[in-house]
């Protein structure tokens, strides 16, 4: 694969991404992060997730995963294989930008996480998926007053 496909996400430490459809959140800084990193890019999103944040992507090239037909302005991919592959001819970096089964389906495609470790610890019900630290490195860490922001390299 000649381009990396990054995850993009803000979580706790306990994993916790989401509760229903919402962010259980409301971090303007850390979301700053995450647009600034998706500007001119491609983000692939999950059908709900999109229903929620795609508003704000109008600086990026989305790309839904859904297995529908839904009513969007922007191309719809039948699999996370579909999706990365429309993605990667874009030609511009590939960011995965969740929710939790999108992430869970795109960590194996994945050879870099860009994740922000939000301090408060927050009830909810959608989570990161669990990945083996051992296969990944930290090679960029900024600590922000209420997260911790962090961009993972896969080894190997
Ligand atoms: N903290 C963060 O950084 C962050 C980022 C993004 C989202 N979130 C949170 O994540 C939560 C949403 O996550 P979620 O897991 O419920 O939903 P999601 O991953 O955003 O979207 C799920 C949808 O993706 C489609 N899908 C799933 N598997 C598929 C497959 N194998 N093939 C084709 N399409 C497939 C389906 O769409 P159809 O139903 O249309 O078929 C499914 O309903 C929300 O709470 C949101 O706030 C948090």
């Amino acid at each position: 694969m000649h381009v990396p496909v990054i995850l993009v996400g803000a979580m706790t430490k306990d994993r916790v991404i989401g509760q229903g459809d919402k962010m259980p959140w409301d971090i303007p800084e850390e979301y700053q992060t995450f647009i600034d990193n998706i500007r001119g890019q491609t983000v692939v999103m999950g059908r709900k997730s999109y229903d929620v944040f795609g508003p704000d992507l109008t600086s990026a090239y989305a790309i839904v995963v859904s297995r529908g037909d839904p009513d969007v302005s922007v191309p719809v991919a039948h699999g996370i294989d579909k999706a990365l592959k429309l993605a990667h001819s874009y030609g511009k970096k590939v960011f995965v930008a969740g929710g939790s089964q999108i992430y869970e389906l795109a960590l194996p495609h994945a050879n870099r996480m860009y994740l922000s470790e939000i301090k408060q610890d927050y009830a909810g019900d959608r989570y990161f998926p669990e990945f083996d630290r051992q296969q990944w490195q930290i090679v960029r860490e900024d600590e922000h007053a209420r997260f911790i922001y962090r961009e993972w390299k896969r080894l190997g």
